[in-house]
């Protein structure tokens, strides 16, 4: 067999390798696993949508090549819930279809960055960013997250002749790992950069519609600049607002230009998104309001539980309202700790060094499993406080 490419060479290594062949092993064995690893929803998409979808699958119009750019009625409807959530209004045309927004996250890196060019990424956060900035030929950045600055980084401690160097800069809020939000001061300042500098700002929402607080409202980067023409993109996402991780589709808006960037490869690369799948996330987007809302009772109500054991526990975690997810300090080797939680206690918790250096010292815990298995959980988190170093 001829070598793989240098760009799949260079892969980190498996984090979670070990962690399987364990988690195999204690299922062998009998033990029954509580898995609060993967942020996949376990909550079935509604059955109103369910309905929708069987109703489109059996018409024939939408067996053919869909467009590339996603259905114009969808796109439509797209930028009428995006004013009603945001207030900004976008035109169809400044949107786009994808095929989940992990697709539309990792093509973008390819539309914008040639051989040496910098990509600004916070640690710890999604890997997708870093890895396509490895497969584009660009140069990852790393951003720190820390805690005692509420896990958003400070663009003024980025160096000029980085920021003068960077064509994509990545920002996530409500964040994965962290669970952290951001507030118009933050992306005013990334504005301000942004125009200084003349970099694309990136902005994954995947979990925009995540939140617990009526009175906090995760914000958008556009809704806080009001400013159509500076080179932004967002990302949204179907999979965590309506827990629809499995049917792959999500939505880019933003500046003109930058959207269709993304489509030029996208055109060369897929083919769009099933148009049943696509009528089917309009009628979602046209039900928002009686779908989500229950969605986000359930993970509230799981957090509550969790957050409570932690609390009694003497577990400390970061606060915050929104993601299905909790972000606690857990010593400071986050593998072995994950390694010793699952071997002890055969609950599987995410190490925070998973999302990147700045996640070492810190595990994720999801909140995306059955209400039964979170009562489980409770009974046996507290327990984790004898792995935690003093
Ligand atoms: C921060 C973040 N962005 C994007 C995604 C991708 O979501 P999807 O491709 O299902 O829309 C995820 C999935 O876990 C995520 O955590």
């Amino acid at each position: 067999m001829p070598e793989v490419s240098k760009r799949i060479k260079s892969l980190p290594k498996y984090l979670f390798a070990e962690i399987d062949e364990l988690k195999r092993k204690k299922i062998e064995e009998g033990v029954e696993v509580i898995d609060l690893g993967i942020g996949d929803p376990d909550i079935p998409t509604h059955k109103i949508i369910v309905e929708k979808m069987k109703e489109e699958v059996e018409k024939p119009e939408n067996h053919r090549y869909p467009s590339y750019d996603g259905d114009i009625s969808l796109r439509k409807k797209f930028v009428e819930w995006y004013f009603e959530r945001f207030g900004v209004e976008f035109s169809p045309d400044e949107c786009i279809t994808l095929i989940g927004s992990k697709e539309g996250i990792a093509h973008f890196h390819l539309a914008f960055l040639d051989e040496g060019d910098i990509c600004v990424v916070p640690s710890p956060s999604y890997p997708v960013y870093g890895i396509w900035t490895g497969f584009a030929g660009g140069k990852v950045y790393e951003v720190i997250l820390r805690e005692e600055k509420n896990f958003l980084f400070d663009i003024e401690e980025i160096p000029s002749d980085v920021l003068a160097r960077t064509k994509i800069l990545w920002v996530s809020y409500p964040n994965n790992p962290t669970t952290a939000c951001a507030n118009s001061d933050f992306y005013e300042k990334v504005y301000f950069y942004a125009k200084k500098y003349d970099f694309v700002v990136a902005v994954d929402l995947a979990y925009s519609e995540i939140y617990f607080d009526e009175n906090q409202k995760p914000l958008s980067f556009f809704e806080v600049v009001k400013d159509k023409k500076i080179p932004a993109i967002e990302f949204h996402s179907f999979s965590k607002t309506f827990c629809m991780t499995g049917w792959r589709i999500g939505m880019a808006i933003g500046n003109k230009d930058i959207v269709s960037a993304l489509g030029k490869i996208k055109t060369n690369t897929d083919s769009g998104v099933f148009r049943a799948v696509q009528m089917s996330a309009k009628f979602a987007l046209e039900n928002y309001h009686k779908i989500v809302p229950e969605i986000r009772r359930i993970f509230f109500r799981r957090k509550k539980k969790v957050e409570k054991a932690l609390e009694d526990a003497g577990v400390k975690f970061f606060r915050s309202n929104a993601t299905f997810y909790i972000w606690f300090k857990c010593g400071s080797d986050s593998k072995k700790f994950a390694k010793d939680a699952l071997d002890k206690f055969g609950i599987i918790i995410t190490p925070g060094v998973g999302f990147g250096s700045g996640g070492e010292g810190y595990a994720r815990i999801s909140l995306t499993c059955d209400d039964k298995v979170i009562d489980k959980a409770v009974g046996i988190l507290p327990k984790l406080k004898e792995l935690i170093e003093k």
